[in-house]
């Protein structure tokens, strides 16, 4: 399959679970990678990875939440590549709070690296994505359909990620530009080791969050990214794409 030959991907949160999953898979189908995230060194063995499957990575470090970093990434993908075809955001933080007791400078900060921080990268990933009629893939989450306990923050993170989506395919889609969401759900990835769930947690509720048939790893969603960046999804746009194993079903 050489569905990506020629072609640039920036992905975001490659150092770890989805995004790297899918940093992998996209090279593996020829894509020239640009792989971005906060923690170089996790950065740095996924584009090791890449390279010694024989595929084009390179690594820029960027907390996407600040908007001058988030300038100067996307501005170093295209002195280094000349293009862009696809952006996949998949940065993002997770956490449990007592909607009675969240600090508001939480709050912030989940809203800030997960729903700022994908507006930002489309922002000024859409101007050279316009050039050549290329695509975007967010992160949204089974949170951004119904609630998670103690999920208040993350679930109005990944809600404004889903809206916000919907509103830049409409935006753009007679420019040829798509826009479209996975919302994954029991994926086994950094993310979900070591949760600090609150006292309160109320673990009757855990089924709401968890696949029917156990989890999976970012390999079960890595293709279906790739399949909404690639032609295949060429009529495709203002899409969520529920990867959760049954959870929502
Ligand atoms: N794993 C799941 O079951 C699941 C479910 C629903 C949604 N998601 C979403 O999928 C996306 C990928 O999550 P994952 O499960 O692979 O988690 P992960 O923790 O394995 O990966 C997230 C990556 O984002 C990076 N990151 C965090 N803050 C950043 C910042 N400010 N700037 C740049 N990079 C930053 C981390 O360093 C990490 O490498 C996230 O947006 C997450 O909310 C995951």
């Amino acid at each position: 399959m050489g569905r990506f030959e020629d072609k640039v991907v920036l992905v975001t949160g490659a150092g770890s679970g989805i995004g790297k999953g899918s940093a992998l898979r996209i090279a593996a189908e020829g894509g020239s990678l640009f792989c971005v995230d906060l923690d170089a060194g996790t950065l740095a063995a996924t584009v090791a990875e890449i390279a010694e499957a024989g595929g084009t990575a390179t690594a820029h470090a960027c907390d996407v939440s600040d908007e001058a970093q988030v300038i100067a990434c996307v501005e170093a993908c295209i002195e280094h590549y000349g293009s862009l075809y696809a952006l996949i955001n998949m940065a993002g933080i997770l956490r449990f709070d007592d909607a009675r007791e969240i600090e508001l400078a939480q709050w912030r900060r989940v809203l800030d690296i997960n729903l700022t921080g994908t507006m930002l990268l489309c922002r000024e990933a859409l101007p050279h994505l316009v050039k050549t009629g290329g695509s975007i893939v967010n992160a949204a989450s089974t949170a951004a359909l119904s609630g998670l306990p103690c999920g208040a923050a993350y679930c109005a993170s990944k809600g404004g990620v889903l809206a916000m989506t919907r509103s830049i395919a409409v935006d753009f889609a007679k420019q040829g530009v798509r826009a479209n969401c996975v919302c994954p759900g029991d994926i086994n990835s950094g993310m979900t080791e070591g949760i600090d769930w609150p006292d309160t947690m109320d673990f009757e509720l855990m089924p709401r969050i968890m696949s029917l048939s156990g989890p999976k790893g970012p390999e079960a969603i890595a293709g279906v990214i790739a399949m909404l960046a690639s032609e295949d999804a060429i009529h495709i746009t203002g899409e969520d794409v529920r990867v959760d194993g049954g959870t929502l079903s």
